[in-house]
């Protein structure tokens, strides 16, 4: 079994990707079966898993003011979005198209915090006429902006400041954020004459601190580290008379793709509190940024085996899935597990790239994987929820896959496979 499998076998109350009688399932929905009824490439998504995952932080904040802002980047779907809303999340945007689908699923832009490095002022206007919690600011001279942004709408923008803590998460270069190095937040040095600046912008309401540190992350030390070096930053400002409301620690914690063990949710959160509470900071309200974590382990992507092709050198597994569905291997050289959709025993397993019909080299899911497949059957891509098909493309003017949420009983197709016509649209011919 694979170490996905068994961990998601493990999860407490987490329904579960399982083999039964040769079939993989989710939510006890075989997932061959939901390829032969959607067709493929196909993403399917366990809605209990999210709010399992979910609950997890919920559980571990309880008791304490805070707020759970899912990073909606990691998966985008409005019915994702919708399921989250609905079990009390808040969210994480970093752009107007963010904040158009959080309100479109029913989400509320109270519980909505605004992130990201290139605000437009349109942007920003049309968050402050929704009325986000907060702003978090990553430059002095975004600072100003969103001042004469707010002071040209007669309102006060409620800012905290994203600070680079200039920690090393342990994680990929392209997913660490939180070091000088990175484009990311305000240095750390240079934090509090931010604060005292934005103290004394009109349009500004100042609120909270932030940070995050980075993403895939497996350890809780580097959040210990962040969250020192932010609540010495606390203790600064506030010492200046400069009030902060509430403490973001960000997002970031790591899913099981091989043989990752990183902290479960409530063991990471704990721990945070229990630092928060040791240097007197318990009464603050803390609002985290999970967006992997969430949705990453509650996802599989299926699909089919259009070709075998053994080699001399390598044996190509070509299914019809390809770096334009899911473009983690190809672009951070990431694993991600696969397994047949249903187990065979009349085959002998082979090593096999899995590759897709892209024309492209890097075009990948994964390599040298022992795999017992014929043309036809189908295989899942695991742990493919979170920065699947919020990151597909339309490369090769291929049509993005179809999306399914089991919940239970019930399959709902929750994205409808796009169509080859709809890629033209906006497109024009120059006159003849
Ligand atoms: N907050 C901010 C400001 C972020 O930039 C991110 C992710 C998150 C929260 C959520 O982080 P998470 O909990 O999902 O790790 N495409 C990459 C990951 C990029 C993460 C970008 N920022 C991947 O597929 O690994």
């Amino acid at each position: 079994m694979s170490p996905v499998l068994a961990r998601a076998a493990a999860l407490p109350g987490a329904p579960q990707l399982a083999r039964v009688r040769g079939e993989l399932q989710l939510e006890g929905h075989a997932l061959a079966e939901l390829a032969r009824r959607h067709g493929t490439p196909l993403y399917v998504y366990s809605r209990g898993a999210m709010r399992a995952a979910l609950a997890a932080y919920q559980r571990a904040l309880a008791g304490r003011p805070h707020l759970v802002c899912y990073a909606m980047k990691a998966n985008s779907s409005l019915a994702v979005l919708q399921t989250f809303a609905e079990a009390g999340s808040g969210f994480d945007i970093v752009s107007a198209g963010e904040l158009a689908r959080v309100l479109a699923a029913g989400g509320r832009a109270d519980r909505t915090v605004f992130s990201g490095v290139g605000k437009r002022r349109d942007e920003m206007a049309l968050a402050l006429e929704a009325g986000v919690r907060c702003f978090n600011v990553e430059s002095v001279g975004e600072l100003r902006l969103l001042d004469e942004v707010a002071r040209a709408h007669g309102v006060r923008a409620p800012t905290s400041l994203r600070v680079n803590p200039d920690v090393d998460a342990g994680t990929h270069p392209y997913i660490s954020t939180g070091l000088k190095s990175n484009k990311f937040g305000v240095a750390h040095g240079e934090a509090l004459a931010a604060y005292r600046l934005a103290a004394t912008l009109p349009g500004l309401r100042v609120e909270g601190i932030d940070c995050h540190i980075g993403s895939q992350i497996t350890q809780i030390e580097p959040y210990l580290d962040a969250l020192d070096r932010l609540l010495d930053l606390v203790e600064s400002v506030e010492g200046e008379g400069i009030e902060l409301h509430h403490i973001d620690v960000g997002g970031g914690l790591g899913i099981t793709y091989a043989d990752e063990s990183p902290p479960a949710a409530d063991e990471l959160v704990g721990r945070l509190l229990a630092r928060m509470d040791a240097r007197g900071h318990g009464g603050r309200e803390v609002l985290l940024e999970p967006g992997r974590s969430l949705v990453g382990n509650a996802g599989v992507l299926v699909t089919e085996v259009l070709y075998l092709k053994p080699g001399e050198v390598a044996n190509f597994c070509v299914v019809d899935a390809a770096m334009n569905d899911l473009t983690r291997p190809a672009l951070y050289d990431a694993y991600m597990g696969i397994e047949p959709c249903t187990a065979r025993v009349d085959v002998e397993p082979v090593r096999w790239d899995v590759v897709g019909p892209v024309c492209e080299s890097g075009d990948w899911l994964g390599r040298q994987r022992d795999l017992a497949v014929q043309v036809g059957d189908h295989l899942a891509v695991l742990s493919a929820g979170a920065y699947g098909m919020a990151m597909a493309s339309n490369y090769n003017t291929r049509p993005r896959a179809a999306e399914v949420m089991v919940d239970g009983e019930a399959v709902h197709l929750i994205r409808e496979r796009e169509q080859v016509q709809d890629l033209f649209v906006g497109e024009r011919l120059i006159p003849r």
